[in-house]
């Protein structure tokens, strides 16, 4: 497996695809600055600084595109919680793919498709995750409210120990899971999602969807009820409704 570290990009994802086609497949990406992050829905992806986590894996399964791929990022978030297991986190997860501790978002997952014209070239699945923050810094993160380790373990945690954990698990169960799509991990995502059962707002690209949500289906979408009404979401960004 290629491991490349670089001291400083715009982007680990940008980097990734840019350079794909000479990459190998299960190349690991990781930057230790990273000044062009970006996330999910177009948004920024702030470096809090040394000692944060800013990885890519590429990643080239097949000539073909598979539906299994979709649920790659929910996989890596399920992998991420059991490795804050290990550190003691209570971790949850926030549909799709945000990974929250005590409510707090801790880390972001990002999987982008490589096409040329219609040939399916890879994906470059991309995590950070916030190892190191300082309280006043993590106040410029306005998408939610956002924690690192070191605040909720009162201690900081080593950079390269973590990845290469979280590298090694991922790949653990990875040719498992493109066999068998989200079925695979379905039952522990629901264990981890805090969602369930809440009433919530889905901004979609379609508009914004309210209901309670009933399940997550075998395909990793937000099936929701309003008033009796089902909505398939399939992608969007969820906002619980707290009640009085
Ligand atoms: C999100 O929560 O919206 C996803 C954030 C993904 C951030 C990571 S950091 C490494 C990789 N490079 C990027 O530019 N983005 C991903």
């Amino acid at each position: 497996m290629q491991n490349i570290i670089l001291k400083e990009v715009d982007s680990t994802n940008l980097y990734a695809k840019k350079n794909l086609e000479v990459l190998a497949d299960k190349t690991i990406v990781q930057a230790l600055k990273q000044n062009f992050g970006h996330g999910r829905l177009n948004r920024e992806w702030i470096d809090l600084g040394n000692g944060n986590l800013f990885l890519s894996f590429v990643l080239k399964p097949s000539s073909e595109f598979s539906k299994n791929y979709s649920n790659l990022t929910q996989y890596l978030s399920v992998v991420l919680c059991e490795r804050l297991d290990k550190y003691g986190l209570e971790a949850y997860i926030k549909w799709p793919n945000d990974v929250q501790v005590n409510g707090k978002k801790i880390a972001g997952i990002l999987s982008e498709t490589v096409m040329q014209g219609s040939e399916f070239k890879g994906l470059v699945l991309g995590i950070g995750v916030n190892l190191k923050a300082e309280l006043n810094d993590l106040k410029k993160i306005t998408e939610q409210k956002a924690t690192a380790f070191n605040i909720e373990l009162g201690r900081e945690v080593n950079l390269e120990e973590f990845k290469s954990e979280l590298v090694k698990a991922f790949f653990d169960n990875y040719d498992e899971f493109l066999l068998n799509g989200f079925e695979y991990i379905k039952e522990k995502y629901i264990k981890r999602a805090n969602f369930l059962n809440k009433l919530v707002k889905v901004e979609t690209i379609h508009g914004i969807k309210q209901g309670l949500v009933k399940s997550v289906n075998d395909l990793g979408e937000l099936v929701l009820d309003n008033e009796g009404k089902e909505f398939v979401i399939t992608t969007g960004d969820v906002y619980i409704i707290e009640r009085e």
